[in-house]
């Protein structure tokens, strides 16, 4: 039996920091556990500065050195997302109130989901905005994001095993 993919659109405010760092670890934890199939990942910001632009250096560095290859260029939240995905996963509450003001409708309110959802509560509600940070808080994000990827994976796992 083939299971449909689970759709999930990482967002956070720039779009070349948190949210493309996030669809590169679920990417690439989903391949290691045998998942590439039963997702389908993307992310999106609630800005538009940077559409079209490569993640942030500091944040393909910080990937780099953990093995991941951050490609996505940056692209901003559509209303259309709110149909084509089935969980919309922000960043921080900036995000989380953005998406709501940009759902086409409170129907849609049910798939923007918190990222502090799979997170424990000594990680935090959120995942900081690293952009006017220093290394360690770019280092930081992908520890958030590893953790909270981590967890949906498993997750999955147990619902279909
Ligand atoms: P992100 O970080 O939301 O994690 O991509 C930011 C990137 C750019 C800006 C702010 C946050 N900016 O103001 O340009």
């Amino acid at each position: 039996m083939k299971t449909k993919p689970t759709k999930v659109l990482f967002v956070c405010l720039g779009n070349i920091c948190r949210s493309p760092a996030a669809e590169g670890v679920m990417k690439k934890l989903a391949a290691e556990a045998g998942q590439a199939d039963l997702w389908e990942i993307d992310s999106a910001g609630t800005g538009d500065w940077h559409v079209g632009e490569l993640p942030d250096s500091r944040m393909r560095a910080a990937g780099a050195k953990r093995g991941y290859n951050f490609t996505h260029r940056c692209r901003q939240v559509r209303p259309d997302d709110f149909d084509r995905f089935d969980l919309i996963i922000g960043m921080d509450d900036n995000n989380l109130r953005n998406l709501r003001l940009l759902a086409p409708s409170r129907e849609h309110w049910s798939k923007i989901v918190p990222i502090a959802s799979h997170l424990k509560p000594e990680e935090g509600k959120l995942v900081p905005d690293p952009y006017y940070g220093t290394d360690r808080d770019f280092d930081h994000v992908i520890s958030l994001l590893e953790a909270a990827c981590g967890r949906m994976i498993k997750s999955l796992s147990h619902k279909i095993c």
